[in-house]
């Protein structure tokens, strides 16, 4: 009997040695005269496991982790290619509770198909989204994607279906279906993982959103740090192209799409939307002013919609299983669910996907573990580099978007860093004035000039030198770029800068970070 041995492809287990695992099974297998087939999966998103070997078995997926390949003699001789016990065994996978504790309904396939297998894709309701969309209306698809719930997972959270039905009653010969895949936050990998570990759900999405709105061509702007991403991309597209998923006549529907992966420019600021089809009509990436709204005037001047990965990735569930399968889940405003990415100082950094309302402390401490360091948390950044930091008394907050905007923060894509008590805030506030001066486009004054005098003043702060006064002009400038930023790369740096300042004023010469205090 053939036994089925799973070995990740994900860039996570990549770069804890996978291929080096793979190789090491594969010859020892050979070496052993036992017949063993491998399967190149993405990865379950639980990474101190990494490189997470999976071996099926009758009861299900046995798991063993973290493997490197001089483990592999050893399980060998412990018989794991039938679910044999060894020190690193983990017993099933799905029983293990980081997992079990989920709600993965987007995430359902990853790290359990092979990424780029369109066989595999349709054992496990791949394309299911697909063909009800084909047996609907275009403004049936719309209402149904208005229905879920669902809000734009980049960052800015508009629901997208109200972004589909501009477009979807804009007047164009071409209309167009960009995904945002830049994914420049600090600590995030949800849309890599999507894009390396269940590809053909991304381009399953972007077709029902082209069938939806009339569009007959799709971008995938990938940023150029996702050379696997954009590897399995390229590899599913061919795989659904040549079996008739897209191209001219999307399964004899008469309808055409066709999807091509474009590579990134390297900039930050080439996420925010407009920057990002400047980047892709082949210009320098410059924030273009609203209005007009990409929804009517985007790519090349046409109707274009523009969504994040996990926008997108979530529209072929919520085809297949109907909107209020999704909307049932979450809280509030806030509908279906998130996959969390836990990362910075957390002893068990990974992929959480949970419907809104889990909070904070859950996962940082039920899910994260802890800090990796053994030491208390002191702060967490939620949302990517312009994300507020957050003190373990804001850790029982909701993961909502408008919880979190009743605190001043943001849930933005996500992406949850945790720092111990050795952190030094104000050298974090430091950072986000510095990041903001590096990647700001340059357009407009406040962001530009204002995040250089901003370091200006943070490092004045730092050396002690007339505190409270540079820490009043610290606030006066964060009032400056939040009202007069062109985008929200200036107009949201001063969260960070701010909630450094208010949650750990101690960090800044104490009474001397008070709001009111005036320069002397
Ligand atoms: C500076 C900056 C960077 C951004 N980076 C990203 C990004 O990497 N990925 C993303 O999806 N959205 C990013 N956004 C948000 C996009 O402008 C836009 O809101 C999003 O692509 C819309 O898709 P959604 O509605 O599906 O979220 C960024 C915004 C700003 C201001
Ligand atoms: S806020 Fe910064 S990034 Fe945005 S348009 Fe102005 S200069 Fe460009």
């Amino acid at each position: 009997m053939t036994c089925t041995i799973f070995v990740p492809r994900d860039s996570t287990a990549l770069a804890l040695g996978a291929d080096d695992v793979a190789t090491a099974i594969e010859a020892e297998a050979r070496r052993r005269g036992i017949d063993l087939r491998i399967v190149r999966n993405g990865s379950r998103g639980m990474f101190w496991l990494e490189p997470l070997v999976e071996v099926a078995t009758p009861a299900g997926r046995t798991a063993y982790g973290p493997v490197d390949a001089s483990d592999v003699a050893g399980l060998f001789d412990a018989g794991f290619f039938d679910g044999g016990a060894h020190p690193l065994s983990l017993g099933l996978t799905d029983a293990l509770p980081y997992l079990q504790k989920q709600e993965r309904i987007t995430f359902a396939r990853v790290g359990i198909t092979d990424p780029v297998s369109l066989d595999d894709y349709l054992a496990h309701d791949g394309y299911a989204g697909l063909r009800r969309a084909l047996s609907m209306a275009p403004g049936a698809i719309v209402q149904e994607v208005i229905d879920s719930g669902l809000r734009g997972r980049g960052g800015a959270a508009f629901p997208t279906g109200v972004k589909w039905k501009t477009v979807l009653g804009a007047q164009a010969v071409q209309k167009y279906i960009v995904c945002n895949a830049d994914e420049g936050d600090s600590g995030t990998f949800s849309d890599r993982m999507v894009m390396e570990d269940d590809p053909f759900m991304l381009i399953e999405g972007m077709t029902i959103a082209g069938l939806a709105v009339g569009a007959t061509r799709g971008y995938i702007y990938v940023r150029s740090e996702y050379p696997h991403a954009i590897a399995a991309l390229n590899e599913a597209i061919a795989n659904a192209t040549a079996a008739g998923y897209l191209g001219i006549d999307v399964l004899g529907s008469g309808k055409a799409f066709h999807l091509d992966v474009r590579k990134g420019a390297g900039s930050y600021v080439c996420g925010e939307e407009t920057a990002l089809l400047e980047s892709l009509e082949g210009k320098r990436g410059i924030v273009r002013a609203k209005p007009p709204l990409p929804a009517l005037s985007g790519l090349f001047g046409q109707p274009t919609v523009i969504n994040n990965v996990i926008s997108l990735a979530s529209v072929p569930l919520i085809l297949q299983k109907g909107a209020a399968y999704y909307r049932d889940l979450g809280q509030g405003r806030s509908r279906g669910t998130l996959p969390f990415q836990l990362a910075g100082n957390l002893k068990y950094g990974g992929l959480v996907e949970k419907a809104f309302g889990v909070t904070l402390r859950e996962l940082l401490v039920d899910f994260g573990g802890g800090s990796a360091s053994g030491r208390p948390l002191r702060a967490v950044q939620v949302g990517g580099p312009l994300g507020a930091y957050l003190p373990p008394s804001r850790f029982d907050t909701p993961l909502d978007y408008e919880a979190f905007a009743a605190i001043g923060a943001a849930v933005g894509h996500g992406g949850i860093v945790a720092f111990d008590d050795t952190v030094d805030m104000a050298k974090q506030a430091r950072y986000a004035m510095e990041f903001c001066a590096a990647e700001s486009c340059g357009k407009c004054t406040p962001c530009r000039i204002g995040s250089t005098r901003g370091v200006e003043v943070m490092d004045k702060i730092i050396a002690n030198q007339d505190r409270p006064q540079q820490i009043h002009l610290l606030r006066d400038l964060c009032d400056l770029m939040l009202a007069g930023s062109l985008c929200a790369m200036g107009g949201m740096t001063p969260y960070p800068v701010l909630s450094a300042l208010d949650n750990f004023p101690e960090d800044f010469g104490g009474s001397d970070a008070a709001p009111d205090q005036k320069a002397a």
